[in-house]
Formats: C-alpha cells, sequence, structure tokens
C-alpha cells in the first residue's frame, strides 16, 4: 500500500514557493501578505492561525493576526473585513472558520472582497470554479487534487465517492475530480446504502469526521483513499478511517492511502501559502 505522504510533497512545494516568493519580493520591493482575522478563543481554531502566521514567515510572507473576541458584532467584523478590503497593502484575506453561533458566515464570506478571497469560499469564486473558469480553488481541495498527482493516482474515468458535502471540502472536491474528468458521487449523512456507494469507489475522499463509518470491509480492493479527517482517539490522531487498528487491513485492500497526521493537513496549509502567493502575483 502506497502512503501518499503529506509531509514530503509539502515540504517540496514549500521550498519551491520560498525562493520564487524571495525572488519576486526583491524585485517588486514589497513581500506578500496575509490578514488572519480569528474570532473568539477556540484553541483549535486558534492554533490553525497559529501555524498559518508561522507558516507564512517561514516562506517570505507576511502576516498580521486580528483576533476579535467571541462577542464582537456581525457590524464590528464586517467592518474589520472592509477596513482589510481596502488596505492595499494587505493581499490575502482568511477569516478562520467555524465563526460564533450570532454571526452570519455567508454575510461574512460575501463581504470579503473576492479577488483577496484566499479560502476560494466567496460565491465568485465558488460560482467561477464550478463554471469551469479560472478561480482560486479552496485549500484542502487544491491539496487533494496536489496528493493525488502527486502519488501518480489516475483520475480520469475512475469512480470517485466524496463523504461530506461542505462548502469547504466536500463540494468543491466532488468539482474538482469531476473537472479532472472522475465520475463522482457526492454522498452525505441522509445518504442511504453508504457502504454500497464506498464498495464502488476506485477514489475515496472520506471528509465527514465520523471515525468508524467507514470500515476496510467496505472497500474495494485496489481503492485509494484519502482521508480528511482529523480524530481524537485515546488522544491520538487518526481519520475517519486512517487509524491504528485498521492499519493491516486496509493494508490487504487499499492501493493507496493519505495518513492521519501526515496527509491532507500539511497540504491544506501549502495549498493555502500557493493560494497568497498566486493573488499576491496577480495584484503586481
Ligand atoms: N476552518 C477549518 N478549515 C478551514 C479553512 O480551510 N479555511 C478557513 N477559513 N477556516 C477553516
Amino acid at each position: 500500500m502506497n502512503i501518499i505522504s503529506g509531509t514530503a510533497l509539502a515540504k517540496e512545494i514549500k521550498t519551491g514557493l520560498a525562493a520564487d516568493i524571495s525572488a519576486i519580493s526583491a524585485r517588486r520591493g514589497r513581500a506578500p501578505k496575509i490578514a488572519l482575522v480569528l474570532v473568539g478563543e477556540d484553541p483549535n481554531s486558534a492554533s490553525y492561525v497559529r501555524n498559518k502566521g508561522k507558516t507564512s514567515a517561514e516562506l517570505g510572507i507576511e502576516s498580521d493576526t486580528h483576533h476579535l473576541p467571541e462577542t464582537v458584532t456581525q457590524e464590528a467584523l464586517i467592518a474589520t473585513i472592509d477596513e482589510l478590503n481596502r488596505d492595499v497593502t494587505v493581499d490575502a484575506i482568511l477569516v478562520q472558520l467555524p465563526l460564533p453561533q450570532h454571526i452570519d458566515t455567508e454575510k461574512i464570506l460575501n463581504t470579503i472582497d473576492y479577488r483577496k478571497d484566499v479560502d476560494g469560499l466567496h460565491p465568485i469564486n465558488a460560482g467561477k470554479f464550478s463554471c469551469g473558469e479560472k478561480a482560486i480553488l479552496p485549500c484542502t481541495p487544491r491539496g487533494i487534487l496536489s496528493l493525488l498527482r502527486y502519488g501518480h493516482v489516475e483520475i480520469a474515468g475512475k469512480h470517485a465517492v466524496v463523504v461530506g458535502r461542505s462548502n469547504l471540502v466536500g463540494k468543491p472536491v466532488a468539482q474538482l475530480l469531476l473537472r479532472e474528468n472522475a465520475t463522482v458521487t457526492l454522498c452525505h449523512t441522509q445518504s442511504r446504502n453508504l457502504a454500497d456507494m464506498v464498495q464502488q469507489a476506485d477514489i475515496l475522499v472520506l471528509a465527514m469526521g465520523c471515525p468508524g463509518a467507514v470500515t476496510p470491509d467496505m472497500l474495494k480492493p485496489g481503492v485509494t483513499v484519502v482521508d480528511v479527517a482529523i480524530n481524537y482517539i485515546d488522544n491520538k490522531l487518526c481519520g475517519d478511517l486512517y487509524m491504528a487498528c485498521h492499519l493491516p487491513d486496509l493494508e490487504a485492500k487499499a492501493a493507496a492511502i493519505t495518513p492521519v497526521p501526515g496527509g491532507v493537513g500539511p497540504m491544506t496549509i501549502t495549498s493555502l501559502m500557493q493560494n497568497i502567493f498566486e493573488i499576491y502575483l496577480e495584484r503586481n
């Protein structure tokens, strides 16, 4: 079984990116800059945002974190984003999700200038992407496609089954695989016969965050599994399918899998860095 290492691929891409960023920043007289907006005190979100700032710094990208209290009003959050939209020194804006219940996430994502929308979540970017136009791609789907290419996984003509339909992962991954000429089935919590669908997958993307819902016995021999989930079981990080107890059975069934940790996670942040750099290049 081929373990498709996101850690190794991320390292390779980041080395190239750092060199490109250094050369172009010197020529332009300024580095790319991302504004990271964090609302509230969720420790996971805070850790993700810290990591995004740290990786940016390693690659020569400037970052500013705008940390707003959990109780911030929607109007105040919109005012912060409006200011970042107008700030010519800011190339890219990322509002860390999820946002507190009292905030309308859709409205916030709509407020970001779509040209600075580094997550590709603004309806203009999502619409352009869905029409096959050039658009900023959401980071996790972009990372997944890079991993499949890196693992030499054939996509065209294959049956890709995506489990999970979020705007952040499931929906855009399904569209991306369709663009790569896969036959795509998109499953979700209401899908009947999930086991039957999973059994048909040549490429299986698991983005449910529900460990144990899919087990190795359901897999078609030779499948490639992309495990997007991050779960903690007994204080150990694992995926929806990639977990110690399943490894011998996976070994017998799957042709390839992305591990957890060290698979999709490092590629999501690397794709974010690629998106920041591409937006910066477009802005001149
Ligand atoms: N929360 C979890 N993943 C993401 C992501 O890719 N972007 C944003 N903005 N928030 C997230």
